[in-house]
């Protein structure tokens, strides 16, 4: 045991930690970064009114009304700090291949050097005049046997705070962690150290930012954010990231899978209960499909969440796939949510909830665009200005920023299903993969086996949208909704769950039980007029009820050239007006303009060759086939 460290006082380690290795690093890291102070957290409510108290003074915070929002806070952020930095993420391998073609990548040496060992590394001295948080969090139910243990060391107070909501966090995850336990080491900075004396802005983080991950070690390293996504290390960093990488290191297990899925349960009215797991991009709709309120007609039927954002899926010896939210809370996208959109989510943000960048009305509430059909007649939007209906007619400006967000525990959520904190998981029945397109791909589609299952979500493509940093509205391939999330190789990543297949179709032949079948939706279809189509929302339950119907042995639909698809009088309508003409409108297909979707699947197998299973590129060549047929 490290004592010297344990005894220094300006570590101010409590007298229940007794894990040296963890102590040894965070002597490393304030040597390194140089804190003013490091303040351990316990992970309690007491804790967690203390900081958000300390961040309203320092003017991070403003308390929202209580009597309207209890216990609740908004931060704006930075104008230049809203969203995940693609660009600036980086896997750092030992080989290059490994990253693969869609991640940043550089040398591990060359990145040390830039952020730890360099003469001007970037965390030097990057937390002087700040106190340093640490953090444990548990990725996972506390000691499940599925579960992980992090410990991020933050110069943000915003993200200790998160971090309560969004994992389990504090003084139990030491003690399951122990004298030996290990732990994801998770070092973050604003990168925006303060001299003596000078006063502090409301949201620190420097225009230098780098999100950076070493698989071979489990180190993640992130500077210049305070963001969500770049400095919440426990969500994508290490629960897609270095999650997905440990997951297909099969050497002692048959490997698992972490994904950027929601996971849901669907009771039918006989008392039935399935999981589905679905994977769509960012801001692309699983906070929704995970929180769905069945519509008029479809009276007994239940949907209940157990994850919004992130799977991690194991399978069982049965052969059957056992998934686990390893989050404790959601860090949802606020525009576009409200009572009939999704009942459900505005019931959860009642109250305890941090908003980020969304409007503060003059009552002293929040209000972003979607959230009622009359806009208030004043707010203040989130740059701080002054922000008016006829403003933003004039000017186009948006009260909350379009990926403006709230955070919350998943105990807010009124439709939490019983089994969101169940060691075991819940074991899945379907796949569902989605992006966001306004034209070509209809609304649903079944793949005809795991193989074109794996297909399609390799080939998915969507429309870009603002919760990272870009472009946006451009179509992209985005594969298994894991373009920004896959911690190696997606020839590698594709090969894993193929992989994955067999090895559970095995057991599956042994134990009587069914592979999950895959299927793609997508709700975003556009008309002539530039609206959607699709109605959405609850009424995704049609679709989600023709999905559990064709895994349950029901169900009817027709074959074409990518698997089966329903036709109009396959779906229940009861409590929907929506003719057959429309349902032409979100389920053509266009012939011509999938043989231009198949030049851009071309694209991408090209650029990744290297290691590209040869089942997809045969499949490919068999819906070529039938395409031309
Ligand atoms: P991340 O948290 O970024 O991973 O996003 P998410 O996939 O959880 O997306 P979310 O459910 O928060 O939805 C993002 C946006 O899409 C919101 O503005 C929603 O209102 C909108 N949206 C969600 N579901 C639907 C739908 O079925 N139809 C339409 N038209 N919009 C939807
Ligand atoms: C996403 O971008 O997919 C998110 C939000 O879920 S963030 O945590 O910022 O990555
Ligand atoms: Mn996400």
């Amino acid at each position: 045991m490290n004592l010297p460290a344990m005894a220094d006082p300006r570590l101010n380690v409590p007298a229940y930690v007794n894990n040296a290795r963890l102590v040894a690093w965070v002597a490393e890291m304030v040597a390194l970064a140089e804190p003013s102070s490091v303040y351990w957290c316990d992970g309690s409510t007491a804790e967690y009114d203390r900081l958000c108290a300390q961040l309203a003074r320092a003017g991070t915070f403003k308390r929202l009304n209580p009597a309207l929002r209890p216990n609740s806070y908004l931060a704006l952020s930075d104008t230049s700090d809203v969203a995940r930095v693609e660009d600036r993420t980086y896997i750092c391998s030992e080989r290059k291949e490994d990253a693969g073609p869609t991640n940043n990548w550089m040398a591990p040496a060359e990145m040390r050097e830039l952020l730890e060992t360099g003469e001007n590394a970037l965390f030097k001295g990057s937390m002087r005049g700040r106190t340093m948080y640490v953090v444990p969090f548990s990725m996972g139910p506390l000691g499940s046997p599925i579960a992980h243990i992090g410990v991020e060391l933050s110069d943000s107070p915003y993200v200790a705070v998160s971090m309560k909501i969004m994992t389990r966090m504090g003084r139990p995850v030491l003690e399951v962690l122990g004298a030996n336990g290990k732990f994801v080491p998770c070092m973050h900075s604003v990168g925006a150290p303060l001299d003596a004396g000078q006063k502090d802005v409301p949201w620190p983080c420097n225009k230098t930012k780098y999100i950076v991950h070493y698989p071979e070690t489990r180190q993640i390293w992130s500077y210049g954010s305070g963001y969500g996504g770049n400095a919440l290390l426990g969500k994508k960093c290490f629960a897609l990231r270095i999650a997905s990488w440990m997951g297909r290191e099969t050497s002692n297990s048959l490997g698992w899978l972490a994904e950027h899925m929601l996971l849901l349960g669907v009771t039918s009215p006989g008392g039935k209960k399935q999981h589905v797991a679905a994977a769509f991009p960012s801001a692309c709709g699983k906070t929704n499909f995970a929180m769905l309120i069945p519509p008029a007609g479809f009276e007994g039927w239940k949907v209940t969440t157990v994850g919004d954002d992130i799977a991690w899926i194991q399978p069982g010896a049965d052969g059957r796939l056992y998934a686990i939210n390893p989050e404790a809370g959601y860090f949802g996208v606020a525009p576009g949510t409200n009572d009939k959109t999704n009942a459900n989510c505005m019931a959860s943000l009642k109250h305890d909830v941090i908003f980020t960048n969304v409007a503060l009305t003059d009552e002293g509430d929040v209000w972003w665009e979607g959230m009622t059909e009359t806009p208030p007649a004043h707010c203040i939007d989130w740059q701080g200005k002054d922000w008016t209906p006829a403003i933003a007619k004039e000017t186009g400006a948006k009260a909350a920023h379009p990926n403006s967000r709230f955070t919350i525990a998943a105990t807010n959520n009124p439709a939490l299903d019983v089994d969101w904190d169940n060691p075991e998981g819940v074991a899945i029945d379907a796949f569902i993969f989605g992006g966001r397109r306004s034209t070509t791909v209809p609304l649903v589609t079944e793949a005809r086996n795991w193989i074109e299952g794996v297909y399609m979500a390799a080939t998915m493509g969507s429309e870009t949208t603002a919760a990272a940093v870009g472009q946006q509205g451009v179509v992209r391939r985005d594969p298994f909704a894991m373009l920004p999330f896959a911690g190696y190789n997606m020839s590698d990543y594709f090969q894993h769950w193929l992989d994955m297949g067999a090895r559970i179709n095995e057991l599956c032949a042994k134990s009587g039980a069914k592979l999950p079948m895959i299927f793609c939706v997508n709700w975003f279809r556009k008309g002539a007029d530039g609206k959607f189509v699709w109605p959405g929302y609850g009424e995704n339950m049609r679709v989600l009820k023709w999905v559990l119907d064709r895994v349950n042995g029901g169900g009817e639909g027709v074959e074409h050239a990518f698997g089966t698809s329903p036709r109009y009088q396959d779906l229940n309508w009861t409590g929907l007006d929506f003719s057959a003409a429309q349902f032409q409108q979100v389920t053509s297909i266009d012939p011509e303009a999938w043989r231009a979707e198949l030049v851009l699947h071309d694209e991408l197998f090209k650029q990744l060759a290297y290691h590209l299973p040869a089942e997809l590129t045969a499949t490919k060549a068999r819906i070529e086939e039938r395409l031309a047929a």
